[in-house]
């Protein structure tokens, strides 16, 4: 019976995620293939994590060296792939900040949560729509009323703002006089759990003024949109500013799990020994396969080769007439079709695309940073067949 596996996740895995219509055995470059023999061109990797696509010889040799060196040595002892990584990350963001590693994206916003719960002041804002994770912290960071419901109460103090609309987010930060107790704001520089909506020009720098203005943390969630995908470094370099608190994970590994809290001193300093930790967080091996991601993007010219692959992408479909806009950045792009189309990732998924689609009229692209021009044009070839 080829479907085995099918009954086989239906009986031992919680059915939190549904039944996935395919299983992936293998996987090369931007290509994977099922257990019945398929390839795909994915368009997803992963849900924005595989950075460099499947089994890139730099992750396979920094791992697998890590691992038969030293798999784990948890935080109570050091060792250097921890420092190298951290290191990495504040020549990328800030030489003053300083970096909490976690295991995923819900983790590191945990803690930039605790950070700004130290800071003593009771309230945080957090956009409306925005995606933070599924951790109880996280998840009341979470703007979807449908995702916080059957959890609540979540933890207490977090009020949400609309995304993009600085004359409502001060309004609410200086609502009956109380700017003094807003801790920190939360945003993703592009929205992309709710169909890659970026934020509108200017947002981030009208953020920014608020915050140095009150005192507040400006925490920008990079989970999704950091660490190259949007052809730059981090998704809030579009503007000219520097987050007090970015929160990395998914591409940071290039699937190894681990995420990151960066935050700037004084912020830094806020969480104390013994005040927060992970056994996991830091892990050797999840580290090599994060300098291994920053090393090869920076030596590969990935930045540049993913604003050319936007380029291309937008060029081709942008001129397709189901097409209403394409919206994002990089390769962190959202389809806009004109009209909804519920189903269409499962009819690409028949046509060899592995792809999402976060609302019925947008189509998510996240591809491997990596993925070759060839592999661009036979999927965008696939997408027009499919959209026409
Ligand atoms: C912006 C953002 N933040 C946080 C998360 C949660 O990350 P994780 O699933 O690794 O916990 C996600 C996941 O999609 C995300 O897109």
């Amino acid at each position: 019976m080829p479907e085995n596996w099918k009954h086989d996740w239906e009986s031992a895995v919680m059915p939190t995620y549904g039944t996935p219509a395919v299983e992936l055995v293998s996987g090369h470059g931007a290509r994977v293939t099922d257990s019945e023999g398929r390839e795909y061109i994915d368009l997803l990797a992963g849900i924005a994590v595989n950075a460099l696509g499947h089994a890139h010889p730099a992750i396979v040799e920094a791992v697998s060296r890590q691992i038969a060196t030293l798999g784990h040595t948890s935080n109570i002892h050091a060792h250097p792939r921890v420092v190298e990584l951290a290191r990495s990350l504040q020549d990328l963001i800030s030489p003053d900040a300083q970096v909490f590693f976690s295991n995923s994206g819900a983790e590191a916003n945990e803690a930039a949560f605790k950070i700004a719960r130290l800071t003593g002041r009771g309230r945080v804002l957090a956009a409306e729509h925005g995606f933070h994770g599924r951790t109880m912290g996280s998840l009341a960071l979470t703007g979807q009323p449908d995702k916080r419901a059957p959890f609540e109460p979540l933890p207490a103090g977090v009020e949400f703002y609309p995304y993009g609309d600085i004359a409502a987010l001060r309004a609410l930060v200086e609502q009956d006089g109380t700017a003094s107790d807003t801790a920190a704001i939360f945003l993703e520089s592009i929205q992309g759990e709710t169909g890659v909506v970026p934020a509108p020009e200017g947002f981030l720098t009208e953020v920014r003024a608020l915050c140095d203005e009150h005192g507040i943390l400006m925490v920008v969630d990079e989970v999704q949109a950091g660490m190259g995908r949007t052809g730059r470094w981090f998704g809030y370099q579009v503007e000219d500013v520097l987050p007090d608190i970015v929160t990395l994970a998914k591409g940071l590994g290039g699937g190894l799990p681990i995420g990151a809290c960066v935050a700037a001193t004084p912020a830094a300093q806020l969480l104390s020994k013994g005040q927060h930790g992970s056994t996991f967080g830091g892990n050797p091996v999840a580290c090599a396969a994060g300098s291994a991601v920053i090393d090869t993007i920076r030596t590969d010219g990935l930045l540049d080769h993913v604003r050319a692959t936007e380029a291309l992408v937008r060029d081709d479909l942008g001129s397709c007439d189901a097409v209403a806009g394409i919206r994002g950045r990089g390769l962190m792009l959202g389809v806009v079709l004109r009209e909804p189309r519920p189903g269409l990732a499962d009819r690409a998924l028949e046509a060899g695309l592995l792809l999402n689609q976060p609302a019925p009229d947008v189509l998510r692209l996240v591809p491997p940073l990596t993925i070759t021009d060839t592999d661009v044009r036979e999927s965008l070839e696939t997408l027009k067949e499919l959209l026409s």
